[in-house]
Order: structure tokens, then C-alpha cells, then sequence
């Protein structure tokens, strides 16, 4: 079957998010350094980030660092934060080939400077491309995102620059890193577990939740695809009943 003709374009998800995770135990299965499998999940992010381009996705949203990710063995850290620098300059050509703007969420300002650096000059030299927006979850943490958003509309009350009533939804949302993007409609993690970690909290309030069990670096743009038909076969009731919905 082929997976890519088999989605309707009509009802793609406008925002996917995708928690890759599964790179340790991809290594530890062949008797390698947890690295090895960071290594190899480059290739899996490649191949989905043009998938999601080649369908329409408009906005792809990767869990690459989370806040929590500090306290692994420094050994490790370090050679992820290597492993971004130079994925980074290796995408440059392919990301504007395929019309593709890099952004990223999450307190970019603790990473190395190295990583800072190299992240800010291809989030320049992308800022133009408009066919799908990638976005790099680095050092996000969803709790400390919306306290952080707490803490500047507060002020923002404190000071008689805002009244208590203006705060609504989109008010909040407009404070969050995500503030020019559309919520998340289909979220995915790879390697079984079926927690969120951290990741978008407020954003998947009505996503598609899938579980993958493929390890991230075996994830490739059918395992997308799949995943994307499997998100079209929802009933998306928000709240209404299925008769609702189709009267
Ligand atoms: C996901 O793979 C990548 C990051 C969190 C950076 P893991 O490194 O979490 O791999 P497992 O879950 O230990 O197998
Ligand atoms: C979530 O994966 C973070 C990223 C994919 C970057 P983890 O492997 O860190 O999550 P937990 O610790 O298993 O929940
Ligand atoms: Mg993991």
C-alpha cells in the first residue's frame, strides 16, 4: 500500500509534535554507547522532517532536549550538544532547499554557546522559508514554560497594564513559546513509553495522542505517514456527540 497517496489532504494535521525517544536503547541493543544511538536518530529526523514537508505539514514540532535531559552523565550532554552543532550546520543546505524555517521553544539561553550560535545563524538564514515551520524542542520544559507565562501576565496586572478579565485562553497562549503557532493536533512518541515528560502541556489539550513502538532512530517518514492515516480515522468530537457531527 502506499502510505503517502493514502492521506487525504484535506484533513491533515496542522501541528505535529513528535517525542523522539528509544535512541539509548536502539544503541544498548547492539551492544554500543547510548551516543551511537543519538547518531542514529539524525537520520530518522531527517527523513521525517521531509516527510512532513513533502505532505503539508505546516508546523513540526521535535523534542530534542528537555529540561530534565541536564541531569543525565555529563559524558552524554555534552556529546549531544555536539551532535546539534553539527547537525545543525549539516542541514542548512537541505532546510532551504525544501523551503523549511527552523525555530526552536524552550531557554535557549543555557545551552552551550556554540549551540546558541549555531541555532541562531540557521534560524536566520531559514527565516524566510514559508512551505512548513520545524521547531526544536531545546531545554524546553513545559511546567516552567507556563510559569513563566504566569509570572509576565501577573506583573503585567500588578502594573495596571492589564485587567484580570483580558486574561483569556489566547491571552495565555500568546505568552507561551509556542505563541505563533497553532496547538498540536497529533502527538507522537516512539519507543513505547506512554508518558508526555514535560512536552507541551497546555498545547495537547485536545491532541491525537499515538504510541510507536519503534525505538526513535528506526522511525522513518511511512512510520509518519501511518501515523498520520491513523490520526485521520479519529472522530475529532471536541466535546460534541458522533451524531453531532455527522447528522
Ligand atoms: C531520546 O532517546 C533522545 C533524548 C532524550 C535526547 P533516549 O536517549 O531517551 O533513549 P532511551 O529512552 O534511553 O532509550
Ligand atoms: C523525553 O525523553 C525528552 C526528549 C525526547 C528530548 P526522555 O527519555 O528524557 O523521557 P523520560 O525520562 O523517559 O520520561
Ligand atoms: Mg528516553
Amino acid at each position: 500500500m502506499d502510505l503517502k497517496n493514502s492521506i487525504d489532504k484535506n484533513n491533515l494535521p496542522k501541528h505535529v509534535a513528535i517525542i523522539m525517544d528509544g535512541n539509548g536503547r536502539w544503541a544498548k541493543k547492539q551492544g554500543k554507547l547510548r551516543i551511537f544511538g543519538h547518531n542514529g536518530g539524525v537520520k530518522s529526523v531527517r527523513d521525517t522532517v521531509e516527510g512532513a514537508a513533502e505532505i503539508g505539514i505546516k508546523y513540526l514540532t521535535m523534542y530534542a532536549f528537555s529540561t530534565e535531559n541536564w541531569n543525565r552523565p555529563k559524558l552524554e550532554v555534552d556529546a549531544l550538544m555536539a551532535l546539534l552543532v553539527s547537525s545543525l550546520k549539516d542541514e542548512l543546505t537541505t532546510l532551504n532547499k525544501n523551503n523549511i524555517k527552523l525555530n526552536s521553544i524552550g531557554d535557549t539561553s543555557k545551552l552551550p554557546l556554540r549551540v546558541q550560535k549555531n541555532l541562531a545563524s540557521v534560524i536566520d538564514q531559514t527565516k524566510n522559508n514559508s512551505r512548513m515551520t520545524l521547531t526544536l524542542a531545546l531545554n524546553y520544559g513545559s511546567k516552567s514554560e507556563i510559569l513563566t507565562a504566569v509570572k509576565s501576565i501577573a506583573s503585567k496586572a500588578k502594573n495596571n497594564e492589564l485587567n484580570i478579565d483580558d486574561i483569556t485562553e489566547s491571552l495565555f497562549s500568546e505568552n507561551l513559546y509556542t505563541s505563533n503557532m497553532p496547538d498540536v493536533d497529533l502527538l507522537i512518541r516512539t519507543s513505547g513509553e506512554t508518558r508526555i515528560s514535560n512536552f507541551l502541556l497546555w498545547q495537547i489539550a485536545y491532541a491525537e495522542l499515538i504510541f510507536i513502538e519503534k525505538l526513535w532512530p528506526d522511525f522513518r517518514k511511512d512510520d509518519l505517514f501511518e501515523a498520520i492515516l491513523n490520526y485521520q480515522n479519529k472522530e475529532r468530537r471536541f466535546g460534541k456527540t458522533s451524531e453531532q457531527l455527522n447528522p
